[in-house]
């Protein structure tokens, strides 16, 4: 990929940061998705740690980097939760900013039996990691700065003084929703990961048409979009847009993180110094096998039962 830091060497066992948030899910799963104003029994239950940068920080914790994560915390029951699945993954927490008297940010889900959507009620109030809590960060020996596309303002200057403080670093962007001020993240980064709600909400249909727009407008290298079931796309600067295709499941029973497992599989591929091609190619197929697989835990050592490398 161009532009890459040129002291970037690829490893199988980089540090990665990721910068965003870590959430409660409580997934519900339910025979299908209710209509309004009914009661339905949920027929399975699991509440377990979720937020997109911390999903694919477990992804990348099975990949064999040595990870960590920035960002904050609440100081209640949850919040406990949280962190020892963390721990439990191996990712360095100890940086996280506690807020006092914060409830831990809750995602109420239902999870489709019949079909493996997920729909998602979040709720926060918890203030996101702001720039001055991470110019308290070390960087050092860092090879990945992984940023969810969150609180504009704030983030725009971490990837700011990301790039400054660590020149070594590859620094990653994720654009899943479009928020006020979001554009003002598009010069820094490296390499953008977008998802369809994000080019939809932007007016396009069209992946193709959205990576041409989105290229303009920034200095990454490498955009790459996630079309669901259709696969992603991605555009080298100066070069074509290009598609992986998906790789179906035999059963689609859960999308719930599939798009924090692409955006891992990608940045583990960089990271192991393959090619967009490949990179791209083999994130959407773990993505896919995601989709055939419930939860994260323990996704990769399925992934590679199934001859996924
Ligand atoms: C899945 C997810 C959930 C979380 C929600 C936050 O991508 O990260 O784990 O509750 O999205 O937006």
């Amino acid at each position: 990929m161009p532009d890459l830091p040129s002291a970037f060497r690829p490893s199988s066992a980089c540090r990665v940061l990721g910068v965003g948030i870590a959430t409660l899910d409580l997934v519900n799963e339910v025979e299908c998705y209710p209509s309004e104003d009914v009661e339905v029994r949920a027929l399975a239950q699991r509440r377990v740690r979720g937020g997109n940068v911390t999903n694919s920080l477990s992804i990348l914790a099975q990949l064999g980097h040595g990870c960590a994560w920035a960002g904050t915390l609440a100081d209640d029951a949850a919040s406990q939760q949280v962190l020892l699945d963390l721990e439990r993954h191996g990712i360095d927490a100890t940086t996280a900013v506690r807020v006092p008297g914060a409830t831990t940010p809750t995602s109420y889900i239902a999870l489709s039996r019949a079909t493996g959507s997920r729909t998602i009620v979040h709720f926060r109030d918890l203030p996101e990691l702001d720039s001055k809590a991470f110019a308290a960060l070390s960087l050092a020996g860092l090879h990945w700065i992984h940023f969810e596309g969150r609180n504009p303002a704030e983030t725009a200057s971490m990837i700011g003084s990301a790039r400054r403080r660590a020149p070594h670093a590859v620094v990653s962007l994720e654009l899943e929703k479009p928020r006020p001020g979001i554009a003002a993240l598009l010069a820094g980064p490296h390499l953008i990961l977008a998802g369809r709600a994000y080019a939809q909400a932007q007016g396009f249909e069209d992946p193709a048409a959205f990576l041409r727009d989105l290229a303009q407008g920034t200095t990454a290298g490498l955009c790459v979009l996630g079309w669901g079931a259709e696969g992603a796309y991605w555009l080298v600067r100066g070069g074509r847009v290009e598609h992986a295709e998906a790789h179906a499941p035999g059963r689609v029973v859960d999308t719930l993180g599939a798009g924090d497992c692409l955006n891992a599989g990608v940045i583990d591929g960089l990271m192991r110094g393959l090619a967009p091609r490949e990179a791209v190619s083999r994130a959407v197929h773990l993505a896919g096998l995601k989709c055939g697989f419930s939860g994260l835990d323990g996704l990769i050592a399925e992934a590679r039962r199934a001859g996924w490398s």
